[in-house]
Order: structure tokens, then sequence, then C-alpha cells
């Protein structure tokens, strides 16, 4: 008698485990109308991904909670990097998701070197380091994060420097680029790509590399829409993926200037939110979509990353929208990045001149 009750126990905890599995996958398998970009090799890349860096805000365990629940709300790109320090953690969500039935081919998977890796034997072991915490066998997209190597520990305050410092050296950056190629030809990523550029750096890449970067992140909002920057880009076939897309409101307090606007408190951005009935935050979104940049929102709140995606998938502005939106471009850059200035730089602008 006791044998059976506990035969009917484990069938019933069976059937119950097996009809949330298949439960779970049907929710993942759902086919979800996210819009795309195509990058020059064919290759689609879903038009909004959702951003993982925590920052001092948010732990590595929350960032990795937070990509299992947006896959299931349809997100099916995640932008990580080395420096973000929780590609294990998100990696282990990566892998719960393909293990419940995402297709890792549905999935868009992206990492970025570190400042401190671009020496050219460091690139390979540096890539490997992402590749395995991140589970997988192969990216989708690899970035060099910024065009300046330099090392500092995380969280300094934007006085610190690091005396080996270094500006933009062309050379060199094509040393390391070579070693990104040689990553795309051993089949371990599917596309490279920039990070932090201006265009006269990129013209130099785009004369000399062998394999083309299919993307460019760019700080990109509302506020600071880079219009020269981001045509240039287009122009060449390069996807531009837009950071801070809501303008980084969470920052931290050492990334702040007097100056930096705030554009969900923006009035056009207010009042088209009125009339759509939606958020200054959705409007934002879909407003990056629309004018044709990829937008990587930072989130761990459910409310939030459903709400950008549906804004991504579902939301319309109007011409007029779009037209009153470039109308309010203060080129306010947030994202400053003083702590890589070497020793001659005479301030962050430095970073973003030709
Ligand atoms: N390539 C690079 O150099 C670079 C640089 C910076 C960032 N990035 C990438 O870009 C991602 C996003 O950048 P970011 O975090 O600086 O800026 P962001 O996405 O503009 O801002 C994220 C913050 O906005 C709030 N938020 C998110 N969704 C919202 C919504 N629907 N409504 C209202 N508020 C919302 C959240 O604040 P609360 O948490 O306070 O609620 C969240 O922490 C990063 O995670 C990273 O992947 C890349």
């Amino acid at each position: 008698m006791v044998a059976f009750v506990i035969r009917i126990v484990l069938v019933v905890r069976l059937m119950r485990d097996e009809s949330y599995r298949q439960g779970t996958s049907l929710a993942y398998n759902r086919q979800m109308a996210v819009p795309h970009q195509e990058l020059f090799t064919g290759a689609k890349m879903p038009a909004i991904g959702l951003g993982t860096f925590g920052s001092d805000k948010y732990t590595p365990d929350q960032v990795a909670a937070a990509v299992i629940d947006a896959a299931e709300v349809g997100y099916r790109h995640f932008d990580c990097a080395a420096v973000y320090g929780n590609e294990a953690e998100v990696g282990t969500s990566i892998r719960h998701l393909i293990q419940n039935g995402i297709d890792r081919e549905d999935l868009w998977i992206t990492s970025k070197l570190w400042n401190n890796c671009h020496a050219e034997s460091d690139v390979v072991p540096a890539f490997e380091k992402s590749l395995t915490d991140l589970k997988l066998d192969y990216l989708d997209l690899y970035l060099i994060h910024w065009p300046y190597p330099n090392y500092h520990a995380p969280k300094v305050d934007v006085s610190s420097r690091d005396p080996h410092a270094k500006p933009y050296i062309h050379e060199n950056y094509m040393k390391t680029w070579r070693q990104l190629e040689s990553l795309v030809q051993r089949g371990l990523v599917k596309h490279i790509g920039t990070s932090n550029m201006t265009i006269g750096k990129l013209e130099q890449v785009l004369r000399d590399a062998e394999i083309m970067p299919a993307a460019n992140e760019m700080e990109l909002h509302p506020h600071f829409q880079q219009p020269e920057l981001f045509e240039y880009v287009r122009s060449k076939g390069i996807v531009p993926v837009g950071y801070s897309p809501l303008g980084s409101p969470s920052r931290p307090e050492r990334d702040r200037t007097p100056e930096d606007t705030v554009d969900v408190e923006d009035p056009v951005i207010l009042s088209i939110a009125e009339r759509l009935g939606t958020s200054p935050a959705a409007v934002c979104i879909r407003w990056a979509v629309q004018r044709g940049q990829v937008p990587i929102p930072f989130s761990v709140k459910h409310s939030q990353y459903a709400e950008s995606f549906r804004a991504a998938t579902t939301l319309e502005l109007t011409q007029d929208d779009m037209v009153a939106i470039a109308g309010i471009d203060k080129g306010c850059r947030l994202i400053k990045g003083q702590v890589f200035l070497w020793e001659r730089a005479t301030g962050w602008e430095d970073l973003w001149t030709d």
C-alpha cells in the first residue's frame, strides 16, 4: 500500500514537472513580434536588447534573474561585458534558457573586451573567459569596449587616473582588431564591432580592417542623438546600438555633472507620453527603435523591462513625434569616460575628438 502511494506521488510530481517544463518551453517558443536590424552578413539582431550592467546598484544574481524573466517577456538580445562582473551568473541564466526551449540561434549575445586586455596576447584569453562564463560556444557579437587601453579599479572616482593609460593609437587598435578578426575566422564569434568611437577613428578602422565592424555601440538618447556619427555608421552598413537609451537615470552620483539634463523629464517627451497614454521611458525606447538604432535599456524590474519591450514592439510614434524629438537633442553626453584619460589629456572631451 505504502509503495503504491509513493508511486502515485512520484507519477503526479513527474507529470507536474513535465507540464511545467512544457509550459516554460511553450512560452519561450512563442512567436515574438520582435523587429530586427539586419547586419551586413544578413544576420538579424533583435531591435531591442536588455542591458546587463548592474553598476553599484544591482547584484549579479539580480541581473541574472532579470535575464530569465526578460526572455519570458520576449527579449532575445542581451548586452554583456566582462567588466560588468556578472557574466558567469548571466551565463547560468542563458544556459537555463537554452535548456528550457530557446534555440541558441534565436538568442543574440554580445560581450566586450575590456580596456586592460587590448594587448595582442591578452585578447583571445579575455574572449575565451567571457565565452566560458557565458556558457556558450560562440558569441553573436564581440566589441572592443573602449578604444583606449588603461586599467582602473571598479568604482573609482572620476578624478582617478591610470598613469599607464594610452590615447587612441591606431596601429595598436588594429593589432587588437586583428585578434578579434581571428575569432571570426575560427567561428567563435559571428560579428565583431566597436564601441565609444568617433568618425575619425572609424574611418581608419574601415580603411584597414579585413573584417568590418558590424555594429558600433554608442550613447544614444533623445538629449544625446549624435546625428553625425549615427548617420555615418549607418551609411557604412554598421548597425548603431544605443546605450543609456533612457538617459541612464540610475547612474552613480560620481558619474553626474551639474550640466546633465534628464530625457524622461523633457516636456516634448512628457507630452507625447501623455497623448499616447504611456510613460516617458516608453517614448524614448520607441523613438530609438523607430529612428533605426538598437536600444539596450537596463533594468532588473519586471514592470520596466516589460514596458520597454512593449514600447519597442507595439508603440507607434507619428512622423511629427519623430521630428519633435529630433528637435530636443541637447548634445548632452552623460557617459564622459573621465577615468580613461591619459597623462597629457586636457579633459574628457579629448576622448571624443577624432
Ligand atoms: N558600450 C558601453 O560603453 C556602455 C556604456 C554604458 C552602458 N552600456 C550598456 O547599456 C545598458 C543600459 O545603459 P544604462 O543602464 O546606463 O542606462 P539606461 O538603460 O538608460 O537606464 C537604466 C535605468 O533606467 C531605469 N529604467 C529602466 N527601464 C525603465 C522603464 N521602462 N521606465 C522607467 N525607468 C526605467 C532603471 O532605473 P532604476 O533601476 O533606478 O529603477 C534602470 O536602472 C547597460 O546595462 C549596458 O549593457 C554600454
